[in-house]
């Protein structure tokens, strides 16, 4: 969204917004303390220092700071007065802090979300007098930390050139190839992406790919990385997740990696946003391995969710669609992906008994805030279970994300302005059945999703299914460790 990124052009080192912050709030503070002003503090009022701090320096703080993704700060007292109004409404239409997923829905790790307690606390004072307060009362200004987030990585790539994105237009997708140049496969536990100018990086995905073709794409195109649309041009042989404004890197839990096989190339899709000037973005990524050789993966596996043809014009188109899991799995996480036009997505699993679990529902889907949500504790689906996947779209010309006017059919593609309706979910494996799941042929990349499914979409169940067969095991998280090098 334009607005986004217009605000938040000043690149201003943390260790200066942290002083920064520290000092406009107890200077303001001791300055206020002075005036006549709000007779909070006699009347017992919510005031900003006691009550209203600690939850905007919690939940807001992260993003509405200077060279972050949000507008503006709210870091001071005179910062959070002057928005007061636009506040009051964002937090209760719960716009505000940004998270798409429905509450209840799937339970989230890194939920961004108000209590009801939170939301009446700062209503009590928004609605009051506004009173500062004491300043002994202030929390301290929170800290960020500089750098990387988890540490000094194994591992720091960096695009080798830097690429020119242009001052206006349309928002630009460009893929670039970071040969990671690994000998050995390696286990990955966490990954921090760190874009070079977040004025104009909207997101990353990061994807693997061990066929060497977007290092084709790449230099066969003059410029650093290559453009492909919205797509990739390739069949991703796995994934390490993304990057979106506010998104904190976090490493997987103990015993748990994402394999990386050797020879694989990291290739960052980064969705650019014009800034009004000419800037250039050279990313840095940095990947932590783990420790140990975990015993489980944590791998993705592609599902369709339904076929797409939207008329123009039509507001309330629906898909869906259901598949029965064939073998049980321990689902880690979900990653929705659909585009613009796309309002809403649903998913549902049946367990055999009949009980029914929500996997995650997007009421109000938003391009500009996709992310893979894991889930706190990884949730077990038997065999058996039916998964049902819902999306809608507005494909009128009220709908003011429509990139298209007047409105046009749209139907399944890799352009901004086509659509999709995919889900990705995470699932864990056992280490020894990583060789036979990498998927080798044509896929998302090469419009497979038009096609609507049939074999390709349980790819890797079905692989998983085979293995079972072979081992004369069911391939559950119980399964004992197998040696590697068998089957095929
Ligand atoms: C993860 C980042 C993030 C967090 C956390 C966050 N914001 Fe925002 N905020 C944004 C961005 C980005 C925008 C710009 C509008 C948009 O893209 O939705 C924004 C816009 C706003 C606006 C202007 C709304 C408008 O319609 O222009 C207000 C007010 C606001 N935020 C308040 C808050 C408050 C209060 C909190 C904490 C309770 C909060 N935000 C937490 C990122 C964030």
């Amino acid at each position: 969204m334009v607005k986004t990124f217009v605000g938040a052009g000043l690149a201003v080192s943390v260790v200066g917004i942290v002083l920064a912050a520290r000092c406009s709030g107890t200077a303001h503070a001791a300055e206020v303390a002075g005036t006549p002003g709000p007779s909070a503090n006699l009347t017992g009022g919510p005031t900003f220092n006691k009550d209203v701090a600690p939850i905007v320096f919690e939940h807001c703080a992260s993003c509405h700071r200077p060279g972050e993704v949000a507008p503006f700060s709210l870091l001071t007292y005179a910062d959070v007065k002057k928005h007061a109004k636009e506040i009051d409404q964002v937090i209760t239409s719960r716009q505000m802090p940004p998270w798409r997923p429905e509450h209840g829905y799937g339970d989230f790790i890194g939920e961004r979300r108000l209590t009801d307690g939170q939301i009446d606390t700062l209503e009590g004072w928004l609605k009051s007098e506004k009173a500062e307060g004491n300043a002994a009362d202030l929390p301290a200004a929170p800290k960020f930390p500089q750098g990387w987030q988890l540490g000094e990585p194994d591992l720091v790539l960096k695009m080798p050139e830097a690429y020119t994105v242009k001052a206006e237009g349309r928002d630009e997708f460009r893929i670039f190839v970071l040969p990671l140049n690994l000998t050995e496969d390696k286990y990955v536990e966490a990954v921090e992406y760190r874009p070079g100018n977040r004025k104009i990086v909207h997101h990353a995905l990061l994807y693997l790919d061990t066929s060497g073709r977007a290092k084709q794409l790449d230099d066969a195109d003059p410029l650093p990385g290559y453009g492909h649309g919205g797509g990739l041009g390739f069949m991703p042989s796995g994934g390490l997740g993304g990057w979106a404004p506010g998104v904190t890197p976090r490493r997987l839990p103990d015993g748990i990696g994402r394999l990386v096989k050797k020879g694989s190339d990291l290739v960052l899709q980064t969705h650019f946003h014009p800034s009004g000037k000419v800037e250039t973005e050279q990313s840095t990524v940095g990947l932590y391995f783990a420790k140990k050789t975990p015993q489980k993966l944590f791998i993705s596996t592609m599902q369709i969710g339904g076929r797409l043809d939207i008329p123009a014009g039509e507001k309330n188109y629906e898909t869906s669609r259901s598949f029965v899991v064939p073998t049980d799995v321990k689902l880690s996480g979900v990653f929705p992906h659909a585009h613009l036009l796309c309002k809403e997505v649903q998913v549902t699993a049946t367990l055999p008994d009949g009980k029914e679990l929500p996997i995650i529902w997007i009421k109000d889907w938003d391009w500009d805030w996709q992310d893979e949500y894991l889930y706190q504790h990884p949730i077990d689906i038997p065999q058996g279970t039916k998964v049902f996947m819902r999306f809608r779209y507005d494909n009128s010309a009220d709908n003011p994300r429509n990139p298209t006017t007047p409105p046009r059919r749209v139907r399944w593609g890799e352009q901004t302005q086509d659509e999709m309706a995919l889900v990705f979910f995470q699932i864990l494996i056992d280490r020894q059945m990583a060789d036979l799941i990498t998927p080798r042929g044509r896929g998302i990349a090469r419009g497979q999703g038009a096609a609507g499914g049939g074999d390709r979409r349980q790819f890797i169940f079905q692989k998983l299914m085979e293995a079972a067969r072979r081992n004369g095991t069911a391939p559950t998280n119980d399964s004992k460790p197998k040696e590697a090098g068998e089957g095929k």
